[in-house]
């Protein structure tokens, strides 16, 4: 990557964005020409992704800049409409770099699927049916995905969960079994779903039980992605703020973000404005990922920060991100998606393990961005350019009338829709 052509890529012309990816080779030439064409989801293509489908909803697709993650150094493409996310990630990936970048862990992506029994006339029976069947279920499983089990994958072991019934809330005992399934590169809703409805009626018979449903379970607690992070804390000084001061800030922020529900959610909120962005532009599935990673946060019983901010023993300040991330590198949108495959050359990951470790740092970034601005200058100050190119485009303006009514809004005092019109109509009466 010839990285001095990445340089300052916020304040160059789109055009010239796409030359400087092309030029430090993040980019082929063939993906600039695609790139300055503009990159459309065919009517055709989007027309069999859903059903009844009228139009394609787009968003901007932008990069990240800076970021190195366990020695390689990434550009990270972020589909998102919110103005800011990249600029953050990318200067708390700048920060992250003086002391080496993202170190990461990827947990054996092993996912989950559930069959669910009711009516369990003797459930220390269905228990240890379940148990002495064991070796039958998994073959009958892996036999119903031949595929996944010749690449080296397939159904590993089964989990028997008894859910007692509540009486407070009124649900009756269920009888859940769980089948650990390992689906390589694909996150494997459909291998997973087609396995575990082919045991169903096998677990039926052996437990004297009704079967519910079978599905997978979206909250992938085998499938976790930890990102490490330090940040000199020489480098962490703002304003009237010294370097200790914003680190202790920070470490303060997490705590609250621990101890407070409230704060925890929008806290998670800034981490999941990475998670997503990069997550939607591989062509993954982000309401799983949401859904995941929200129920993660709330693992202890309250719902609390995703991410941990602590002091080394040489001052520097430590971040730390874990969430359960059970994307995927193949299969779906991921195969036909122009975007999702524009993401996959410009990321150039290997495995769906490597994505995960790019996705798990661009939340930590995201975090520390959202933090050191919020404990310092607070987080309008660095929202203003953006937001008032927002107005001026809500406002009606378009090529180089944006930047002016933007500029003039910023002088304002009350940075307003209304003022954007006006400042627009002055202009446009000149
Ligand atoms: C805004 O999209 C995200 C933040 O609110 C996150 C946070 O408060 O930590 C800035």
């Amino acid at each position: 990557m010839e990285k001095e052509f990445l340089n300052k890529l916020y304040m160059k012309s789109r055009a010239d964005r796409i030359k400087g990816l092309s030029l430090s080779n993040v980019i082929s030439m063939e993906d600039a020409i695609l790139l300055k064409d503009d990159l459309h989801l065919p009517a055709e293509v989007a027309d069999h992704m859903i059903e009844n489908q009228i139009a394609t909803y787009e968003l901007p697709l932008g990069v990240a800049v800076n970021f190195l993650i366990d020695q390689k150094e990434y550009v990270v493409p972020m589909a998102v409409e919110e103005p800011s996310v990249i600029a953050a990630a990318s200067s708390a990936a700048k920060m992250i770099n003086l002391a080496g970048g993202f170190q990461t862990t990827i947990q054996n992506r092993t996912m989950i699927g559930q069959v669910v029994l009711k009516d369990i006339p003797d459930m220390i029976f269905a228990r240890d049916m379940v148990i002495k069947h064991q070796k039958d279920i998994l073959q009958k499983a892996n036999e119903a995905h031949p595929s996944i089990v010749k690449r080296g994958g397939g159904a590993k072991e089964i989990i028997i969960r008894p859910i007692a019934a509540d009486k407070t809330f009124h649900t009756p005992s269920f009888f859940v079994i769980h089948l650990h399934i390992e689906t390589l590169e694909a996150m494997g809703a459909n291998i997973i779903d087609t396995m575990v409805e082919a045991i169903k009626p096998y677990l039926e018979e052996l437990t004297n039980g009704t079967a519910l449903m079978a599905i997978l379970s979206n909250y992938a607690t085998e499938c976790l992605a930890t990102a490490n992070c330090r940040i000199p804390v020489w480098s962490l000084g703002k304003g009237e703020y010294t370097g200790e001061e914003v680190r202790n800030r920070i470490i303060e922020a997490c705590q609250l973000a621990i101890a407070d529900p409230y704060r925890a959610v929008t806290h998670n909120k800034g981490i999941m404005n990475g998670i997503d962005s990069v997550v939607l532009a591989t062509g993954n599935d982000w309401r799983a990922i949401e859904a995941g990673v929200h129920a993660f946060a709330a693992r202890s019983g309250q719902y609390r920060s995703l991410s941990s901010w602590s002091k080394a023993e040489n001052g520097d300040l430590l971040g730390s991100l874990t969430v359960p991330l059970p994307i995927g590198a193949v299969g779906g949108s991921i195969n036909f998606h122009p975007a999702a495959q524009l993401s996959k050359r410009i990321l150039g990951y290997q495995s769906a393990k490597e994505l995960e470790s790019i996705i798990v740092s661009v939340g930590l970034a995201q975090n520390l961005s959202a933090l050191k601005a919020l404990v310092t200058e607070g987080i309008q100050k660095g929202h203003m350019g953006l937001q008032a190119k927002s107005l001026a485009i809500s406002a009606g303006a378009i090529g180089k009338e944006v930047k002016y009514v933007a500029d003039h809004l910023k002088q304002r005092k009350n940075m307003n829709l209304a003022a954007a019109k006006e400042i627009l109509r002055q202009l446009k009466e000149k």
